[in-house]
């Protein structure tokens, strides 16, 4: 069994060893705070930015590259198709702070491949090539790339995109273990990405499906990685880098009482609220965030029901506090370590299907 405790990404050391993946609509400034303030993160990363967009001084993009001024290190992670706009929003990134600048060849969404970016590039070698050239030549922080396995079952050439990523100076690549064809469909390969890590001598972090503690060991076993990224899984129970963490480090994974869950839920609304400026933005991912935490829990569907007809944030704390109360009055004090037990594995059927459906 590996026992991956750090690794270094260029100059940047990221330890623990775990990174939060970028989630679009998910990782903003908010919910990484949220995961920072729990602890075993070793590296958070943006929600993707359009370089375009970044390049155009559009202010949506700019403010979702924005980082706390205390969040180290961080990734921000950006898109596009064009080396020249992609260059200088690499260049902006790094004025911005960010300690590293990722590049997405991951993204499956039709609105991101339709214009030839995120995972259409793997099929597009020679510019993505290219892409990864102009950016370094613009930055001095590392530059990292994200991947999946390939464009279809055909096509696994993430060991050739992850090779040409390293030739032109990348630091580390990080591959979900899935093609773009399958979109979120079936489970993730863990396998599949020992072959990159074969092909290259920079950091390679494994991704996909990452749900349990147990699922993050077997994932750096099966695929020989350096590190470990998580998204849904830590949307599910936030505190997994840290249990993950644990394990990586030989302590027991550290179970959160159910006053915590309550607390960190909350704050992480007060943090919203605070970030949003207005607060229709912020009571759409409160309600996102709850959906997604309380998935499975005793009570949760009730919980859901009554947050998604609120149009205010009081109501939404109120029902919130109400459900804890209600969990703990149940003497439930163990929901959560029913849903996220370390050793078993949750319903990736129905996870895949639902994010099918939102994708
Ligand atoms: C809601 C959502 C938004 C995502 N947005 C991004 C993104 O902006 N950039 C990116 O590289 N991947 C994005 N992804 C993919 C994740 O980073 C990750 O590769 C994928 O979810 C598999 O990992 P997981 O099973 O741990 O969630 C997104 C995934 C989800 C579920």
């Amino acid at each position: 069994m590996t026992t991956a405790l750090h690794f270094d990404v260029g100059s940047v050391r990221v330890a623990p060893a775990t990174v939060l993946a970028p989630m679009e609509g998910i990782t903003d400034r908010a919910f990484r705070r949220l995961i920072r303030t729990l602890g075993g993160c070793g590296l958070t990363v943006t929600e993707f930015v359009s370089s375009d967009q970044l390049s155009r001084q559009n202010r949506r993009a700019w403010q979702m590259a924005e980082l706390d001024a205390d969040e180290h290190p961080v990734s921000i992670q950006i898109y596009g198709r064009d080396p020249d706009a992609m260059a200088r929003a690499a260049a902006y990134c790094q004025g911005l702070g960010a300690d590293i600048v990722d590049l997405n060849l991951g993204c499956p969404s039709k609105a991101v491949t339709g214009g030839c970016s995120g995972s259409a590039l793997m099929k597009e070698p020679a510019l993505a090539e290219a892409i990864f050239r102009a950016v370094k030549a613009a930055i001095d922080v590392p530059m990292t790339v994200k991947m999946r396995l390939g464009w279809d079952e055909g096509s696994l050439n993430a060991p050739l995109i992850a090779g040409l990523a390293e030739g032109a100076g990348a630091s580390m690549v990080a591959v979900h273990g899935r093609t773009r064809m399958q979109m979120y469909r079936g489970v993730a390969d863990w396998r599949g990405v020992r072959a990159v890590k074969q092909a290259v001598g920079i950091p390679v972090v494994v991704n996909g499906d990452v749900l349990t503690v147990d699922d993050a060991l077997r994932a750096l076993a099966e695929s020989g990685a350096d590190g470990v990224m998580v998204g849904r899984g830590a949307l599910r129970d936030p505190w997994i880098l840290r249990r993950i963490a644990d394990r990586l480090a030989g302590r027991a994974p550290y179970a959160p009482p159910l006053e915590d869950r309550r607390a960190h839920l909350l704050r992480y609304f007060d943090i919203l609220r605070e970030d949003s400026h207005d607060d229709r933005r912020a009571i759409g991912r409160m309600k996102k965030v709850t959906g997604y935490f309380t998935r499975g829990l005793p009570f949760g569907a009730d919980l859901r029901q009554t947050i998604y007809h609120s149009h205010a944030v009081d109501p939404i704390y109120a029902a919130v506090d109400a459900y804890f109360e209600r969990l703990a009055q149940s003497g439930i004090d163990d929901g959560f370590a029913r849903v996220h037990p370390d050793d078993e594995t949750p319903d990736r059927a129905t996870d895949a299907r639902r994010l099918e459906r939102a994708s």
